[in-house]
Order: C-alpha cells, then sequence, then structure tokens
C-alpha cells in the first residue's frame, strides 16, 4: 500500500487538493516526522533505566528541529549540544539549562560564556574536552562571576566496533582528555575557586551495534570515578554519551533495542559504588532515525544499455545535499514508493536510485518497488543525521520540514528557494 508516516499517508502531503488548482501544499524534496514516534522512543530509552535516577540528554546535531526539541522536552529529556548555536535552540525550545550538557573540543569564548550565564546556574555540565581548554573557561567564569558546573570527557581509549568516521574513543580520537592527563586536569581543576567538577563522561561513537564496548567504557569511567571518590570527593552524574545503534531495515546490522544499552547501564552502576546516583545518556540516532523520512519526487526515468549491466536509473530531486549518509558512509537506507502500486508491471526489476547532484556517489543504491515506476519515493529512517547534514551543495535549496502529530501537520520549516540560494551568493 501507500507509505505512511505517523498514521498519514504521505502522499497527501505533496498531491494537490481535490480540484487541483491550488497549489499544492508541500513540495519535494521534504523530510517528515513523527513527533508521537520519537517521544515514545525516548520513554521507551528511559524506562529502561527503571528507578535508577537518569537523565536523557538528547544529542540534538542528530535533528535539531523545534518541534523535536519540544516534543522531547514533553517527554522528559534534557539535550547534548556541541555549538553555542544548538545551545540557543535548545534553550529556544524550552530545554532547562539544568538539562543541558555541552561537548565540543573547540569551544569558544561565547559560547562558554552562553552556557555560564543561562538559568540560575548555567547548565549542568561544560563537557571539558582538554587540559588546555580549562583555563578559557575558568576565565570565562572569572570574567562573569558565575562558577562553572564543568566535567571531563575521558576518553576511554576504546575501539567501538563501527564505521572508522563515527568511532571517537579510541586514543587517536581528537576527543577527550586522555587517562594519563586526567590527574593535571583534575589538580587545575580543583584549584580554580570559579570552577566545580560535577561529572565525568565518555562516548565512544556512534551506530554501535552491540553493548559489549558500551559496557566495558562504563565500567572504566566507573573506575575512574571509584579512585577519585576515594578521598571523599562526589560526582553529581557520570554520562556514558550515545552512540546506541538503529537497524536500517535491510537485512544489515541489528543492534539490540536501545532501552538494552540502558539496562546494561543501569546494572552496572547499581553494582558499583555509584549506585543511586545519577546517569546521564547521550543518545540522538535512536530516538529520531526511524521516526524521519525523506520524501522525493522522481524527476525521471532513464535507461542505459552501454555498459555490462544494462539500468534502469530512478533519478530524484533529492540527493547527497539532502541525506550525506550514503555517500559518506556508504551507508543503505530503504527506499520505498510513496503512492500505492497501480499495476504489477515491471514487477522484480530493481532501479538505481540516485540524485541530481554532479557527484557518483549521489547514489543511493538499487531498489525494487514492484508495478509502473513510482511517482514520489520516502527514503526511511532519514530523522536522524538528514536535514542536520543537508547542504545547498550545487544550488539546491535546503529541503523543508514537515512535523506530525496525532496525525496531522502541526508544524513545517519552510523549504529555501532557488531565489534564496540566488541572493546568497550574490553578496
Ligand atoms: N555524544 C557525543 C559526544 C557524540 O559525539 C555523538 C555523536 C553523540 C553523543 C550522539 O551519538 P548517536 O547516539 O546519535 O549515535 N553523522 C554520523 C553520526 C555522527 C555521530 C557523531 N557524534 C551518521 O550519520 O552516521
Amino acid at each position: 500500500g501507500a507509505a505512511l508516516v505517523g498514521g498519514v499517508l504521505l502522499e497527501d502531503l505533496f498531491e494537490p487538493p481535490p480540484g487541483g488548482h491550488e497549489a499544492a501544499r508541500f513540495k519535494t524534496p521534504a523530510y517528515v516526522y513523527d513527533l508521537d514516534g520519537l517521544a515514545a522512543s525516548a520513554r521507551d530509552l528511559a524506562a529502561g533505566f527503571g528507578a535508577a535516577p537518569h537523565l536523557v540528554a538528547y544529542a540534538m546535531k542528530a535533528c535539531s528541529g523545534g518541534p523535536i526539541l519540544r516534543a522531547l522536552r514533553d517527554a522528559g529529556c534534557g539535550a547534548t549540544v556541541v555549538s553555542g548555536g544548538e545551545l540557543s535552540v535548545a534553550l529556544a525550545a524550552g530545554m532547562a539549562p539544568e538539562q543541558i550538557v555541552f561537548n565540543g573540543v573547540a569551544k569558544q569564548a561565547w559560547e562558554i560564556d552562553l552556557a555560564l550565564s543561562c538559568g540560575a546556574q548555567g547548565i549542568l555540565g561544560l563537557h571539558l574536552e582538554s587540559v588546555e581548554e580549562i583555563a578559557l573557561v575558568q576565565a570565562r567564569a572569572r570574567a562573569l562571576g558565575r562558577t562553572a558546573r564543568v566535567a571531563f570527557r575521558v576518553n576511554p581509549d576504546i575501539d567501538a566496533d563501527t564505521h572508522h568516521k563515527v568511532a571517537t574513543g579510541h586514543d587517536e580520537a581528537k576527543f577527550g582528555v586522555p587517562l594519563e592527563d586526567l590527574g593535571a586536569a583534575w589538580e587545575e581543576v580543583m584549584r580554580a575557586p570559579e570552577m566545580r567538577l560535577v561529572g565525568l563522561s565518555c562516548h565512544i561513537g556512534s551506530q554501535l551495534t552491540r553493548t559489549a564496548e558500551t559496557l566495558r567504557s562504563a565500567e572504566l569511567l566507573l573506575g575512574v570515578a571509584a579512585a577519585r571518590e576515594a578521598s571523599g570527593f562526589r560526582f553529581e552524574y557520570l554520562d556514558f554519551g550515545g552512540g546506541f545503534g538503529v537497524g536500517y531495515g535491510w537485512g544489515g546490522e541489528t543492534p539490540p533495542a536501545p532501552r538494552v544499552f540502558a539496562e546494561v547501564l543501569a546494572q552496572a552502576v547499581a553494582s558499583s559504588s555509584f549506585a543511586g546516583r545519577r546517569i546521564v545518556i547521550e543518545p540522538g540516532r535512536c530516538v529520531v532515525a526511524e521516526h524521519g523520512v525523506l520524501c522525493a519526487g522522481v524527476v525521471l526515468v532513464k535507461r542505459t544499455r552501454a555498459s555490462a549491466t544494462p539500468r534502469r536509473w530512478l533519478v530524484l530531486d533529492a540527493g547527497m545535499n539532502d541525506l550525506v549518509r550514503p555517500a559518506m558512509y556508504g551507508a543503505h537506507h530503504r527506499v520505498e514508493r510513496m503512492e500505492a502500486a497501480s499495476d504489477g508491471a515491471g514487477e522484480g526489476e530493481p532501479f538505481r536510485v540516485v540524485g541530481p547532484v554532479c557527484e557518483s556517489s549521489d547514489d543511493f543504491g538499487e531498489h525494487v518497488f514492484g508495478g509502473a515506476p513510482p511517482r514520489r519515493v520516502v527514503i526511511r529512517d532519514a530523522g536522524a543525521y538528514g536535514s542536520t547534514m543537508a547542504s545547498e551543495y550545487n544550488g539546491r535549496p535546503l529541503p523543508g520540514e514537515i512535523f506530525l502529530r496525532g496525525g496531522e501537520v502541526v508544524a513545517a520549516r519552510k523549504a529555501r528557494t532557488p531565489e534564496d540560494w540566488v541572493a546568497l551568493q550574490m553578496c
């Protein structure tokens, strides 16, 4: 049948209303999100912690639309941010400062200032990623007359079993304070009256497909915390990062459900000296990936016979500029027909689905649709690292975003227009 998201028939969003004289409500390419679905995913993940105190600090780099942040705030989540821009949006969406953590290897003075000065005490934790960063944060806290709540992001030197471009916890990554520098970092923060050390964090990588490495990094962090607490010091929270993988539904990776990661972490904490204290996690992908799709129009069907393999190409109006994951990571996303198939003609014959961009890597792979060539398609599991990584490469304006709740459109971000793009160039 026809493709649905959040109970909504996608073609209804793009077809002109009956009568046909009015312009269609939305144009492809556009992202569509199910706010109910992503809130439910966040709640299910949090349920994995049971009665253990916890904060699900949604990593908004995965998808940063205001309606998504508001829905997740209402589901009890906080946010993980990596820039002053993200922090500003999280605050504008009503996230409480005391539920926000801030990662980043290159935080600038204005970003630190924003983190320290929002709310009564600033954000929950500014995560320090180097010894060198300490002096800057201290100087900003002194200048503002605030106390900086900081945590060390520890580089646990654990090799996550994932794509090398998204592994972050091995010793050559630029992220986090190396274990051997932790002592010096500790001393420096303890000497700074403007800084309060409130936590430790780590993150080993993204699209993790098993819990083993996450558990290992958690145990390492618990060990570091226990050693530091032997002298009577107490951390407020431990943050075990994000990275919980999702199944992209084409028979590739099959990670455990996200809540299993939470259960494993809760168990590790329960059997440690940190039992009963606050656990923070930073999930992005597993909250939103499956609740967002990229809708694309079919521009034309091209046939080539010259090469050894004759092909049918389905050429879309959406490309790697809208969804870069296939080009960048070799990721595979399911592509489905949007409208119901009208007949069985051509069944079984695959299409090579490609975008409009002038790069061979602008390629979504081979897909079978059945029936006549589709007029529009739906690229699935595009809710995470889709719109946030989109660009206007090749002069293609950023796509629109449509947010659904209770089977209705409740918000939409307008697509940028070709005129916007022209204006941007003609500075
Ligand atoms: N915390 C930190 C410190 C991170 O670096 C990341 C992701 C997260 C949390 C959230 O990870 P998640 O739960 O979403 O896996 N663009 C790539 C993924 C890059 C992830 C970067 N860091 C992709 O499309 O696969």
